[in-house]
């Protein structure tokens, strides 16, 4: 019966171990309800990954785990930890990150999380004013505050050591989110015709602070422009056969062309010179009756 009985746990772990999520999350020991990664060599996410550490902790890499209790992440070189990490572990209560390098922690890794009733933080180059949204944070956390409890860590302000749930952050330098400031006119790339139009924008109204936000969204806009058809000038045609003004003896004769290869427009040149040319021409000696001549090409003299 006894035997049955430990069978039976056995095989109730079994079914309930998952595996951490992540190429580099698999190095953690998770089960349904405990995720051991300490002394895993563990960094960060994103950036600033020192050469030869390929170990991040990314966002959502416990998301499977959504009975998971404790997170034990202690003894690794963690410098930040990615908004939403814990977003799916509703039932998590014990989180472990000392011995690490973090510098700040924000409320966005526990999302609205209100069952930790264990968290300890010591042992990292926190600065409170760096995260006075998780301070608030901890301000809501009932199992936090219970007498059973533990919230471990301290912070390095003002070069004072000082307990997180002891420190009083209205000496912070307050924090400014940035703002646009307005767009600039749309400037077109072309003086005539199609082109692209752009305008841009700067975060310096107010400019971010003290750790505040920056400006969301892009400060360049591109668009089309169109502006005015551009000038063009005129170029003349290919000059007409010249014609002459008889059909034998001697004439005058005259060739044109048009300034239309192309046309001039808007403020384009008109072309320069003359559209007509005249010289004389002799087709030869007139005979009586002068008959229709065979040879009407003119020859110019
Ligand atoms: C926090 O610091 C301010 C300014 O030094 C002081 O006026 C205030 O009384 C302090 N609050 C607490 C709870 O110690
Ligand atoms: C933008 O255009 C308007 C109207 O043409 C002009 O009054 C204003 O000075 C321009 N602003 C800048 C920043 O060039
Ligand atoms: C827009 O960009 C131009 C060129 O890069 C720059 O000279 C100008 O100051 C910018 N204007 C704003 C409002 O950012
Ligand atoms: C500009 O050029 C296009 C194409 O050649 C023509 O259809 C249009 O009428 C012109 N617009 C003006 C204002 O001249
Ligand atoms: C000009 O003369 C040539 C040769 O006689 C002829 O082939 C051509 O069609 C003529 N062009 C015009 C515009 O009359
Ligand atoms: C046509 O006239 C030209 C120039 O006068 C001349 O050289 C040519 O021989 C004439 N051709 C004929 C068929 O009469």
């Amino acid at each position: 019966m006894e035997y049955a009985a430990i069978v039976i746990v056995i095989s109730l772990k079994m079914t309930r171990a998952v595996p951490c999520i992540g190429p580099e999350m698999s190095s953690c020991d998770c089960s349904g309800i405990l995720a051991n990664c300490e002394y895993r060599g563990l960094t960060e996410i994103p950036g600033n990954i020192p050469a030869g550490i390929s170990r991040f902790i990314e966002a959502g890499a416990f998301n499977d785990l959504l009975s998971l209790e404790l997170i034990d992440l202690r003894f690794n070189i963690i410098s930040s930890l990615p908004a939403g990490l814990f977003l799916r572990n509703v039932n998590l209560k014990s989180v472990y990150l000392n011995q690490n390098q973090l510098r700040t922690v924000s409320a966005n890794i526990f999302n609205a999380r209100t069952s930790i009733s264990f968290l300890v933080i010591s042992e990292n180059p926190l600065r409170c004013c760096t995260m006075l949204d998780f301070l608030e944070w901890t301000t809501l956390q009932t199992e936090l505050k219970t007498p059973d409890a533990t919230f471990i860590g301290f912070c390095l302000d003002f070069n004072t050591y000082t307990a997180i749930d002891k420190f009083n952050s209205s000496n912070c330098p307050i924090q400014v989110d940035g703002q646009w400031g307005s767009w600039s006119n749309t400037s077109c790339s072309v003086t005539c015709g199609d082109g692209i139009g752009y305008r841009n924008r700067s975060c310096d109204s107010p400019s971010p602070s003290n750790n505040g936000q920056q400006c969301v969204g892009s400060g360049m806009e591109t668009s089309t422009c169109m502006l005015e058809n551009c000038s063009v000038d005129g170029q003349w045609g290919s000059w007409s056969n010249m014609s002459c003004s008889v059909t034998c003896g001697d004439g005058i004769g005259y060739r044109i062309r048009i300034c239309d290869n192309p046309r001039p427009s808007q403020t384009g040149q008109a072309c320069v010179g003359s559209g007509m040319e005249s010289a004389g021409c002799s087709l030869g000696e007139c005979q009586e009756p002068c008959k229709e001549s065979e040879n009407k090409t003119g020859k110019h003299i």
